[in-house]
């Protein structure tokens, strides 16, 4: 089969529009059931496979390099799943793109790949929470990779909490916990609901969510080195402007989605899947985006008009 027709495009997207970053769901296939998974919603690209039928990792790499070399991408995020079942595909994966960034569920051990990668590992609270979205004893699983890590581990590792309506109390004992382990800094990501959520998770509406956001902006002042948020991104997630980031969602015009489905890459709607509630989406990547093109939300609309100039060089 041809590379190309590995890649199946959609949403508006063409064969010569150019990505600065891509995502890659680099298997279907988990060893956890987390409550809060967009990639598991109904509808998303998503079946699993055994790992005898999944693509093979030759297979994989052909087409990433075609990805690459077709819409100019130099930073991948590796996700799934759990992408650290597929370590075939990641080691010579990483090879092709300038700088990789690898979220996993950290229960499963890290492989050092060197400087150029960061490792995000997502808790999403203090043991008991955590555990609650995230299955049993997975806390204490992510804290033994921590403490796992042996000295002259090059990658940097850091960890992401996914901030919900239920967890958004006890965010400073993850924070205090994670601060005496082995990772370099933490991230908040603010939940993504589907269109009609109203699970325990989702908040309703933007005024609601802003009791998170303040909790959020209250720690990243109590410590500012640890936590990597950048204040303005935090500043947009506001009822006044989050519908501006969100409306000209860069990570949409910039991102790359690659959700594996059999024998092939397909595309989205974003990042997020198919079904999203933009006007509710508190994803890091959207809101740190816009932080970082150095405008204020009512000129996104003309950053992204002008197809985004400036902002080939921009990392996550
Ligand atoms: C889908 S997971 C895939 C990688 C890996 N299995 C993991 O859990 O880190 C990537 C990240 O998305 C987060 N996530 C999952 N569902 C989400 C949602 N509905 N809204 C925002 N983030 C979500 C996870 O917590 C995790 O940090
Ligand atoms: S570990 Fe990651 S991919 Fe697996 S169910 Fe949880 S959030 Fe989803
Ligand atoms: S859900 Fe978020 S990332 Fe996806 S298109 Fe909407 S605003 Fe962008």
């Amino acid at each position: 089969m041809d590379v190309i027709e590995r890649l199946h495009l959609s949403h508006g997207r063409r064969p010569g529009d150019r990505f600065p970053i891509a995502i890659i769901n680099v298997t279907n296939r988990c060893n956890l059931k987390c409550e809060h998974c967009f990639v598991y919603r109904d509808g998303n690209p998503n079946e699993s496979q055994s790992p005898r039928l999944e693509m093979s990792a030759t297979e994989i790499i052909e087409v990433l390099t075609d990805i690459r070399d077709r819409h100019g991408v130099s930073l991948m995020l590796w996700m799934g799943g759990e992408p650290l079942l597929r370590k075939d595909v990641l080691a010579p994966g990483i090879e092709l793109f300038d700088r990789n960034i690898i979220t996993t569920n950290g229960t499963l051990p890290l492989v050092d790949f060197g400087e150029d990668v960061i490792y995000v590992i997502s808790l999403d609270g203090p043991a008991e929470i955590n555990d609650a979205v995230r299955g049993k004893r997975v806390y204490e699983r992510v804290f033994k990779t921590l403490a796992a890590i042996p000295q002259g581990f090059q990658s940097s590792v850091q960890i992401q909490c996914t901030v919900t309506a239920s967890n958004q109390h006890a965010l400073e004992e993850l924070v205090r916990e994670v601060r005496e382990t082995n990772a370099q800094w933490m991230t908040f990501s603010f939940y993504v609901p589907s269109s009609g959520d109203n699970s325990e998770l989702a908040w309703p509406d933007l005024e609601t969510r802003m009791g998170a956001v303040r909790e959020v902006q209250r720690l990243k002042a109590k410590y500012p080195d640890f936590i990597r948020n950048r204040s303005r991104s935090l500043e947009f997630m506001s009822p006044e402007t989050a519908p501006l980031v969100t409306k000209h969602c860069l990570p949409k015009k910039m991102l790359l989605p690659l959700y594996l489905e059999g024998d092939h890459f397909t595309t989205p709607y974003c990042c997020y899947g198919d079904d999203v509630d933009c006007s509710r989406c508190g994803g890091w990547v959207v809101f740190d985006m816009a932080a970082r093109a150095g405008v204020d939300p009512e000129q996104l609309e003309m950053l992204v008009a002008g197809d985004v100039p400036q902002y080939g060089s921009v990392h996550t």
